[in-house]
């Protein structure tokens, strides 16, 4: 348990990487194609992909709210920004290798598919939570560790459900670093709502009511359900779910008894 802020940087910061060098130079791409690829996985792995690289624009949301002008968390997102974007790279690269060609552009076109809208309401984001001021950092840091939860979470049920040893590799690799990107979200959430009940009342409120899958708002609607449905499929998937994302977002204080983040999956999954 840390005890400041502080504390959960200099843990972050003593996480070695899990995507080294020497782990970069072991992965077999050569052997992608002697493993099938259910072709079912490809959206899936091309939302992944699309979400990784899209983490640069949450992180310039954030660098213009009071959130973004903490020195810890700025620190953190630096690191952090970069890890998702190589997440996105890897992901892209398994795609071509397991013969789905993307185009060199890929990034930018999945940029330039963000709907207006989404533009648009980012724009005023910043406005609405300065308003709230540092008490609004709470609701970035729990929003931030459910996304980061759902993606871990999302990596262990693809590599499960698709069973291909060399996508397999590398998602365990990711999703260790996305354990520790849940962690560092967990740990200053849990900080900050214990400092003040406002805060956790705010938080509370902001995700009960607002929170969507990681994804969704930038990637359209039916594209977000389909890679939920496809990984948290059924009783057994949302029971999965459950209990690796909404029971650990609820032992944060105010949190108890909050299930909008499995009632929001189960109503896609079942
Ligand atoms: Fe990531
Ligand atoms: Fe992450």
């Amino acid at each position: 348990m840390f005890e400041t802020e502080s504390d959960v940087l200099e843990w972050y910061e003593n996480q070695p990487r899990a995507i080294s060098k020497e782990f970069l130079d072991s992965i077999p791409w050569d052997e992608v194609r002697d493993h099938p690829l259910n072709p079912a996985f490809q959206p899936v792995l091309v939302y992944m992909r699309d979400v990784e690289s899209f983490t640069e624009i949450y992180y310039e949301e954030l660098l213009r709210t009071p959130t973004g002008k903490n020195p810890v968390i700025r620190k953190f997102m630096d690191r952090w920004s970069g890890e998702e974007n190589q997440h996105g790279d890897l992901l892209n690269r398994f795609l071509n290798e397991a013969g789905y060609p993307t185009s060199e552009c890929w990034m930018q076109e999945a940029k330039a598919a963000i709907p207006f809208r989404y533009t648009f309401e980012n724009r005023l984001y910043p406005l609405i939570t300065n308003c709230f001021g540092k008490s609004f950092s709470g609701a970035h840091m729990v929003w931030g560790a459910i996304n980061e939860m759902t993606t871990l979470q999302g990596y262990r049920r693809l590599w499960t459900l698709a069973d291909h040893p060399v996508l397999e590799k590398l998602l365990r690799a990711i999703a260790q670093e996305e354990a520790i990107h849940s962690h560092f979200y967990w740990s200053i959430a849990r900080l900050k709502l214990e400092q003040s009940g406002f805060t956790r009342n705010l938080s509370r409120f902001i995700i009960g009511k607002f929170w969507t899958p990681v994804g969704q708002g930038t990637k359209p609607q039916q594209e977000t359900d389909y890679v939920i449905s496809t990984l948290f499929k059924g009783e057994e998937g949302v029971e999965f779910f459950d209990r690796n994302v909404n029971q650990r977002l609820e032992q944060l204080p105010g949190f108890d008894g909050l299930g909008r983040v499995t009632q929001r999956i189960a109503r896609i999954a079942l």
